[in-house]
């Protein structure tokens, strides 16, 4: 049985891995030879790492690949994606040739603003509260003055704050709720650093205001946030072309290709199930992008699930259509991401994304993160409606099945070769290799 240790963080590296060692694992040498083999060899840049988070003990690499040709109004592209499933990079580098002769994605960035909300109780009359919050707003904004400052002076800042009546869904629930325009940051700690000072003097301006009785002096904060759903901070992205156009494939005519590609795109409007295996596959571009250049996918993945839940049900984020022989695919997407601040300076991959994308401003970033969820959806619904997935997606897999069962690189290049025109399945690759090797043997 595990035990429990008390001041573990205050442990060496060295001595918490000489913990974790000694408590959890049986073949101490070969757990120790693991860890270690993922640390880099330069000393400054292992510390780096070490510090991003708590109570590192190695690295967890991710591939880092790249999906060239992505014209986005006009402009090409090379974009970086952190992700570790097979057949993503390709379809995203597929989608972005596909559409580079038609046209290109076009973008275009909707609105930015960001929420952040003091949560609080109340007991007393909403009236006075109102006029109490009336009167207090310009203290509001003057006491965050040293924190909006610099975000001021480029631009951005508090764009409003709002009194919200929360009774009517928990007794006693009301709001501070709060609008701002971060820019180039994401905004998380300006966001917050705001939202507790504006709790510290709503709740200590209460005391000495005449009008309320002594109960309502008693504001009660509960939680200073942001908030993660971002249905304000939105970009839209669309690809088109003449529905003749649709014509690279010679196994299905453009009409039936576009009339299928709608139909799975309603389908998954309407079906749940479908729209989360769909929006999933719209994510595996999303994440690996947002990943790439240091962003928070936590916050996106949260932000971008409750959007598409945002009229009750759940549903598809992307929406096509045919209007006078035009095929039209797009989404609209809330993103909320940086350029600056967090690990985008920090972490030397992440620099190098964005010097990549030509050092993008966050609505710049916004846009070439949608592009990667459009074009990853597209060629997943096209894949998906035409050969069916599993076959471009098991080319891709082979290497990590060959992998699994420790192939050469002799074997690997046979079978890579054999399955260029065989359908590839786990059994078949296992099938083929065990064959392979009886071959050889022979
Ligand atoms: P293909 O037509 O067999 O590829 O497609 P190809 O060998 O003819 O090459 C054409 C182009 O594809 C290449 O052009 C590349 O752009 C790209 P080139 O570079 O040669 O000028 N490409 C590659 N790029 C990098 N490395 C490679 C590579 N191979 C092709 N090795 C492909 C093969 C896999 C691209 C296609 O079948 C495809 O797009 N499939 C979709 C795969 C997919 O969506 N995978 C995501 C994982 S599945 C999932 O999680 C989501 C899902 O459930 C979501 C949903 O249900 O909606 C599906």
């Amino acid at each position: 049985m595990s035990k429990s240790i008390s001041g573990f963080s205050k442990l060496s590296k060295a001595q918490k891995i000489d913990w974790l060692l000694e408590t959890h694992f049986l073949d101490k040498k070969n757990a120790k030879r693991i860890l270690i083999q993922y640390w880099n060899s330069d000393d400054k840049l292992q510390q780096l790492h070490d510090e991003f988070i708590e109570n590192t003990i190695t690295n967890y690499y991710l591939p880092f690949g790249i999906a060239p040709n992505y014209l986005v109004n006009g402009k090409l592209f090379t974009i970086p994606m952190a992700i570790e499933e097979s057949s993503v990079i390709a379809a995203a580098s597929n989608a972005a040739k596909f559409w580079l002769d038609r046209g290109g994605f076009k973008t275009k960035v909707i609105s930015t603003t960001k929420i952040g909300q003091v949560h609080f109780m109340f007991q007393g009359d909403f009236e006075t509260l109102k006029t109490y919050f009336n009167a207090i707003k310009p203290q509001l904004f003057e006491d965050v003055k040293s924190i909006t400052k610099n975000m001021q002076q480029r631009g951005g800042g508090i764009i409003d704050i709002e009194l919200k009546d929360k009774t009517k869904d928990l007794k006693g629930y009301y709001q501070l709720h709060a609008s701002f325009e971060t820019l180039d940051a994401m905004g998380a700690n300006f966001i917050n650093s705001c939202l507790e000072q504006f709790a510290e003097t709503f709740k200590t301006r209460a005391l000495s205001f005449d009008a309320f009785s002594s109960e309502e002096k008693n504001i009660q904060i509960i939680m200073s946030i942001l908030s993660n759903y971002v249905p304000d901070c939105l970009v839209r992205v669309e690809v088109s072309c003449n529905i003749e156009d649709l014509n690279e494939d010679a196994t299905i005519l453009p009409e039936e290709f576009a009339a299928k590609f709608i139909q799975a795109v309603k389908i998954a409007e309407v079906e749940p199930y479908r729209a989360v295996t769909h929006n999933k596959g719209i994510m595996n571009g999303i994440d690996a992008v947002v990943l790439a250049t240091g962003n928070d996918f936590r916050a996106v993945e949260a932000g971008v699930h409750a959007y598409a839940s945002r009229n009750g049900k759940y549903s598809s984020l992307t929406h096509a259509k045919v209007e006078h022989g035009i095929f039209t695919f797009w989404m609209e997407i809330p993103l909320a991401l940086g350029t600056v601040g967090g690990l985008t300076n920090l972490h030397p991959l992440a620099k190098l994304s964005l010097e990549m994308l030509g050092n993008p401003n966050a609505k710049e970033l916004m846009q070439i993160v949608a592009v990667a969820g459009l074009a990853q959806n597209f060629a997943a619904l096209r894949s998906l409606i035409t050969t069916g997935i599993q076959q471009g997606h098991m080319k891709m897999h082979l290497l990590n099945i060959l992998n699994q069962f420790e192939a050469n690189d002799n074997e690997k290049t046979t079978l890579i070769e054999h399955f260029k025109t065989n359908v590839a399945t786990h059994n078949a690759v296992v099938e083929a290799l065990k064959k392979l090797r009886l071959t050889n043997y022979d």
